[in-house]
């Protein structure tokens, strides 16, 4: 089949690249190319990259797939069933993306900033979120009302894995063990069996998550909602597909947490449709669609939120609901329409409001001000994120503004460590008086980041601001955990921080502010020990390692920044894509850059992007003849 395969391609390109003379100099073989970049691991070297990978992607999915799965397998870096699996999901998005998109333009540079780490993030393109009415001059957050506060669970990132298998090899060569990969990490064969209640190299196993929901029963039963912030789904993303996902889906929502929660209002997570990461927008021209896991969201969720905003929840995941017992709007929305894994969003010309939903984020809160209600906001990944496109973080943080007086507090997860980020209304300035919002982000039940957690809080019931919070887990080096779990309190915020402060924080009834938790940020810089105790509670206490110098420096301009592009994230090659492998390497020269689960493949093969340039011209080759290396592109970008 080697001839029809060399005549598609000849024709695609002839096509594609046929230009006059005046450019010829531009232009040199892919063989040239590869040579003149692979020692130059510069942010034009990636643009020039990208002709090639076009020029690849335009002979097809097919093609475009072979090759860069064998690319995968040369780099070393996943096992093979791994790249082929992973590549074959994610492989024809950026195929797609590549046919579109053109070199240079801001959409080749991000890809070379977000997925390469070589180039610096374009500047934000200016966008004026347009309101239907400006801020009220009175606009202020009201003051906490003194009434007994209410209780509001908040769970994260459970990852259940239904194929977890009791007695199944927890140290395998993948992200995700505990599953009897090869025989010899089968149940009986292996040196290293994985208990009933999961393992730190495992997602969840449903034993655990039924765990964490009886201890919540149990403590909590008077509880007045809980929130669940995403990611449903488990890690193994090279082998999830839809029946999966909608499996795991469902059995979450309409088994699992009915049996225990009565009210519980969820989140659309990155990994809760497949291939992971993929959310085009209703702009996006593709086959490829996610509307079956909107389908089944919307489904699930009607239960707790009713079949008008589960028909909202249908168009891509997002919803506005008025919780029944208080003066208070609960809005969820679909951050994967700014997570720089969602190989859709890098279009031609970028969209400044992917399917709308900044848009109806705006009615939602107009309305809510107008009707004086309070705003609890959920998303799945931080705004603030290291994983957030800073175009749409910029946009979102004028919405944040605008509405700081209604929305109470925004709640996330994603990161799987216990953190948060404050808004202010100059980043230039952070201080107590510009704080104007909190993002509350919650630990993950799954293991692979930490003891597996739930956190409570306790809320105003008139104004819904948030008092305090407690964090609980279940310690997994407790001799009698692979017994039965034991769900205990870890620590409280206002009892660890409140005293501390000057003047003391202290009385029951006084809202966790921003410029209380500012505050507690400039006690990090001016205690060490306090700051130190808060990072091994990012991990509740495993696998704990110190953060001074740049790391501290980084860690705390993270946590004042919700808005992106003052987040301090460095872009270096490979950073995006540090490999998820636990245990190793407590790396305390630098902080951990917003390591998200989720990471691509793709991005990952190219961490060492020497090499890998070197195995991408040993692949075409064997793939596709050295006709391909001969084929003439343009051979600069700019
Ligand atoms: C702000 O003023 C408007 C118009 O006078 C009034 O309706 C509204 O209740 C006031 N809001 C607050 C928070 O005081
Ligand atoms: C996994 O197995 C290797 C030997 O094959 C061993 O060196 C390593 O310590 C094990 N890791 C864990 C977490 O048990
Ligand atoms: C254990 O390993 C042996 C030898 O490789 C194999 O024959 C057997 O099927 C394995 N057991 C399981 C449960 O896979
Ligand atoms: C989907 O994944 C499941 C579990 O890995 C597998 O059993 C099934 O065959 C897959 N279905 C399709 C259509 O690939
Ligand atoms: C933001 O703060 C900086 C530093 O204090 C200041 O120079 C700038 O004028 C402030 N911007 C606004 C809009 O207040
Ligand atoms: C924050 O600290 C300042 C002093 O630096 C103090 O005036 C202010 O009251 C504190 N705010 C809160 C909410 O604790
Ligand atoms: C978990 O238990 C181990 C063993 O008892 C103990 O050393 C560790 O401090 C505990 N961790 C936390 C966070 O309580
Ligand atoms: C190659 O470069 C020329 C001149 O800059 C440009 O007009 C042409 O569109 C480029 N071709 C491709 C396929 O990028």
């Amino acid at each position: 089949m080697l001839l029809p395969r060399l005549l598609t391609f000849a024709s695609i390109l002839g096509g594609a690249f046929a230009v006059p003379g005046n450019a010829l100099s531009k232009r040199s073989t892919v063989s040239e190319i590869l040579t003149d970049i692979e020692d130059a691991v510069t942010c034009g070297a990636c643009e020039t990259l990208l002709v090639v990978l076009q020029a690849l992607a335009h002979l097809g999915n097919d093609d475009f797939v072979d090759v860069i799965t064998d690319v995968c397998i040369l780099a070393g870096v996943e096992d093979d069933d791994v790249c082929e699996g992973a590549i074959a999901r994610e492989g024809p998005i950026l195929a797609h993306d590549l046919r579109n998109m053109d070199v240079p333009s801001h959409t080749a540079t991000l890809f070379c900033t977000t997925i390469f780490g070589l180039c610096n993030y374009p500047d934000v393109t200016e966008y004026t979120i347009d309101f239907p009415s400006s801020k009220p001059a009175n606009a202020t957050r009201p003051a906490s009302s003194g009434e007994t506060p209410i209780q509001i669970v908040h769970i994260s990132d459970i990852h259940v894995d239904l194929f977890y298998e009791e007695g199944a090899s927890y140290n395998c060569t993948k992200n995700i063990c505990c599953r009897p990969y090869t025989a010899e990490d089968a149940p009986g064969n292996t040196s290293y069996p994985a208990g009933p209640y999961g393992s730190h190299y495992c997602d969840a196993p449903l034993a655990l998550e039924e765990s964490m929901y009886e201890a919540i029963q149990d403590s909590f039963p008077d509880a007045a909602f809980t929130i669940f912030t995403g990611d449903v789904v488990e890690g193994a993303v090279w082998l999830v597909n839809e029946t999966e996902v909608t499996n795991d889906l469902n059995d979450a929502f309409n088994k699992r947490m009915p049996s225990y929660l009565n009210l519980v209002y969820g989140v659309i997570g990155n990994h809760d449709a497949a291939p992971v990461n993929s959310f085009p927008p209703a702009a996006v021209d593709t086959t490829i669609s996610s509307q079956w896991a909107y389908d089944t969201l919307s489904s699930d969720w009607s239960q707790w939120i009713g079949s008008t905003a589960a028909s909202t929840a249908d168009d891509y995941g997002s919803y506005s609901v008025k919780y029944p017992e208080g003066n208070l709007r609960i809005i969820s929305f679909n951050t994967n329409f700014y997570y720089k894994e969602n190989f859709w969003l890098y279009e031609k010309t970028m969209e400044t409001d992917p399917s709308g939903q900044l848009a109806w984020l705006v009615d939602e809160l107009d309305a809510a001000e107008t009707a004086g209600e309070r705003v609890w906001l959920l998303g799945h990944m931080p705004m603030g994120s290291g994983d957030t496109f800073h175009d749409g973080s910029n946009y979102f943080n004028q919405i944040i503004q605008r509405y700081d007086a209604t929305i109470a507090a925004v709640f996330y997860g994603h990161t799987h460590k216990d953190e948060f980020e404050i808004a202010y209304s100059n980043y230039s300035n952070p201080t107590a008086d510009s704080a104007t919002m909190m993002s509350y982000i919650a630990p993950a039940l799954t293991p692979t980041s930490g003891n597996p957690t739930y956190r409570v809080y306790s809320v105003d019931p008139v104004t819904f601001g948030v008092l305090d919070y407690e964090v609980y887990i279940a310690n997994m080096s407790s001799s009698t955990y692979q017994t039965k779990p034991t769900w205990e309190k870890y620590y409280s915020a206002k009892e660890t921080y409140g005293s501390l402060l000057s003047p003391p924080v202290t009385d029951s009834a006084a809202e966790l502010t921003p410029a209380f938790w500012h505050n507690v940020t400039a006690l990090f810089e001016n205690d060490d020990s306090v700051f130190q105790d808060y990072y091994g509670r990012k991990s509740r206490g495993w696998d704990v390692s110190s953060c001074t110098d740049d790391c501290k420096t980084e860690e705390i301009c993270q946590l004042r920044a919700a808005e992106s592009q003052y987040n301090c994230v460095d872009i270096t090659p490979g950073i995006s894509f540090k490999k998820a492998k636990r245990s190793s390497s407590s790396d305390s020269s630098s902080a951990d850059k917003g390591h998200s689960c989720g990471e691509s493949v793709i991005g990952l093969m190219f961490s060492n992007f020497e090499s890998t340039v070197s195995s991408l011209k040993t692949a075409a080759e064997a793939k596709l003849g050295s006709s391909f290396l001969d084929t003439s592109v343009n051979s600069t970008a700019s």
